[in-house]
């Protein structure tokens, strides 16, 4: 089993907080045909292994006309074997979202939606550039619920400007929409961004670190109170709605990206096309791969498995990772692993480690020094 993940490298303005890739331009119809010719460049990449989800990121893949989207479907379906009930992923933006797109977008195969909210507060909305406020969201929101039963809401906390009011106020209207799944982000502030600029210059302010810390421990503690299940850090669902397609990267499943800026990974090695939509389209029209690409050593797939599990509900199994690379983790980190353990960040149950809430505030740290 294995991931497809395609990106619209295309936003209708630059948030100041995101570093991702995208472009504002509009030359949409060029670049589907060439994500279309590197489906079809690629498409011996996973030897006709099933896929079980796809997932449309970006950018905003709202922004652009659904018959892109039917024509990439249509490409997948003939060089790929997918699944039958293949989770089919889409995100969107409230102010790109009405009935009849909504139709459309079940019809073509979608049945899942991630919806780019961030916060229902219309401040922080306006401080971050988002294209839409609270109410247009809400409307939005009462739209997919007639017509989607599985989708998610993308949160993020500790942005300029919030407080522990403005976070409690966003999980209260989750309480009230009841969303089957929710995605709650720690604000990064990544290079290249508004937000970076303006921080360097002192002119932006944050919370403090222990307010952010706090506004974790409120989300989590609200969350399972709503019966959310915490399956990953910043990911929260409700019974038999976890992304197919978010749990096999953190299982270490193949997946192949296509679009600018996708990533791929065989086991072996890890794959990212070009981040420039004109660079992307001039290599695909030389019948060439635009990408780059890395072996991974054994330590690397060591790190990474140990980094991915760790982030999870079903935690890092020691015994796993003696039979699948030999080691005994438990004895090269056991000075470490005692500590985390004495001071309740982590639990060892089971022979499988895993974060307890207070652990999962610190999960950076714990994984660095876990990692080989
Ligand atoms: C790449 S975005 C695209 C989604 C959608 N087009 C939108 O505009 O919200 C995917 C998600 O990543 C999260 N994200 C992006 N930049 C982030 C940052 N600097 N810190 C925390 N979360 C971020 C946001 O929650 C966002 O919904």
């Amino acid at each position: 089993m294995a991931g497809i993940y395609i990106h619209i490298p295309f936003c209708k303005q630059a948030c100041y907080y995101c570093n991702f890739h995208f472009s504002t331009t509009k030359n949409y119809k060029i670049l589907i045909k060439s994500i279309q010719d590197e489906i079809y460049l690629k498409k011996k990449f996973l030897n006709k292994e099933k896929i079980e989800s796809i997932y449309f990121g970006g950018g905003t893949p709202s922004l652009i006309k659904s018959e892109y989207i039917k024509q990439i479907i249509k490409t997948l379906k003939a060089h790929f074997k997918i699944k039958n009930n293949c989770e089919i992923t889409f995100e969107a933006n409230p102010d790109d979202i009405n009935n009849q797109k909504l139709k459309i977008w079940k019809k073509l195969g979608i049945n899942r939606l991630s919806i780019g909210i961030q916060t229902f507060d219309n401040a922080i909305l306006k401080s971050m550039n988002r294209s839409h406020n609270s109410l247009l969201a809400k409307k939005a929101l009462k739209k997919i619920k007639t017509q989607f039963n599985n989708y998610s809401i993308d949160l993020i906390y500790g942005a300029p400007k919030s407080t522990i009011k403005t976070l409690k106020k966003d999980l209260k209207i989750i309480k009230d929409i009841n969303p089957p799944h929710v995605s709650i982000y720690n604000m990064t502030i990544e290079k290249n961004t508004v937000f970076y600029n303006l921080k360097k210059l002192g002119k932006l302010k944050f919370p403090n670190i222990s307010s952010v810390l706090k506004q974790y421990q409120i989300i989590h503690k609200s969350m399972i109170e709503l019966k959310y299940i915490n399956y990953e850090i910043s990911n929260f669902s409700k019974n038999n709605f976890i992304s197919i397609h978010n749990s096999n990267y953190w299982k270490s499943k193949k997946y192949i990206g296509f679009g600018p800026s996708a990533h791929s990974y065989d086991l072996k090695y890890r794959y990212w096309n070009v981040s420039n939509n004109q660079k992307y389209i001039n290599e695909i029209n030389k019948k060439k791969l635009p990408e780059k690409k890395e072996k991974l050593s054994k330590n690397n797939i060591i790190n990474e498995h140990i980094m991915t599990r760790l982030r999870t509900i079903w935690g890092l199994n020691l015994k796993e990772i003696k039979e699948k690379f030999q080691i005994d983790l438990y004895s090269i980190k056991k000075n470490e692993l005692n500590l985390f353990k004495k001071e309740k960040h982590i639990e060892i149950k089971n022979n499988t480690i895993i974060l307890n809430k207070k652990g999962k505030i610190i999960s950076d740290y714990i994984t660095e020094k876990i990692m080989l």
